[in-house]
């Protein structure tokens, strides 16, 4: 009943004790030692973030000035449209139609050569040589009905498509960047072949 008193009273005493043996000051100058510490090594840090953040910037963001970035920029400030005027104006305009025009043209199969054996050969013998899917077969016998339609319709039906009782010829064998003439030669020259 008695003992905590005792408890306190003997707690309190060491307190005293202990205020009377470590002064506040010495206390003090350690917290400001440790703090000053802690505070150097934040400054320290600080600094190398910084440098570490220069070396980082110089070496990702290129030059300002490097060819690349300035056709970059001329690129993105562009204007929309130009004015040509007078006869360099004119030459420009020329040339960029002509680009234009170069850009967008469709550009004919094999150089727009009217080989038949060569057209045949790389786009039609794909079916025709093995008779795949009921193309007719590389014979006398299966061109015969063909040869009894006529030319020009077969020439139509090789430009159109044609989808026949054997099977389905694709708009001129698939390729639609040959032109008329270039399947009309391979048309005869497939005649020509098996007769
Ligand atoms: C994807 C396969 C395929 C390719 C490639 C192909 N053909 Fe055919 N062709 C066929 C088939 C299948 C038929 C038969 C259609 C039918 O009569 O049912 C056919 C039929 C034809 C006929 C006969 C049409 C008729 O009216 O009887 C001609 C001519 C012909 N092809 C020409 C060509 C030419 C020229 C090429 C190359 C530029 C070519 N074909 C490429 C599958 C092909």
């Amino acid at each position: 009943m008695c003992g905590r008193p005792a408890i306190l009273l003997m707690l309190r005493g060491r307190r005293a004790a202990v205020d009377q043996v470590v002064p506040v000051q010495k206390h003090d100058l350690l917290f400001m030692k440790h703090f000053a510490q802690v505070i150097a090594g934040l400054v320290t840090l600080t600094v190398l973030l910084i440098i570490s953040a220069w070396i980082i910037n110089a070496r990702v963001s290129p030059n300002e000035d490097s060819p690349a970035r300035i056709a970059q920029i001329e690129a993105r400030i562009a204007p929309v449209a130009a004015v040509y005027a007078g006869d360099t104006g004119r030459s420009a305009m020329l040339a960029a139609q002509e680009a234009a025009r170069a850009a967008t043209a469709i550009k004919v199969a094999f150089d727009g050569a009217l080989d038949g054996a060569l057209i045949y050969e790389r786009v039609c013998a794909a079916c025709h040589l093995t008779g795949a899917g009921g193309a007719p077969a590389p014979t006398a016998a299966a061109w015969a009905p063909r040869r009894a339609k006529g030319l020009d319709l077969l020439v139509t039906h090789a430009i159109e498509g044609f989808r026949g009782e054997a099977g389905l010829m694709p708009a001129k064998g698939g390729r639609p960047d040959l032109t008329d003439e270039q399947v009309r030669v391979t048309v005869e020259y497939m005649l020509d072949k098996y007769k």
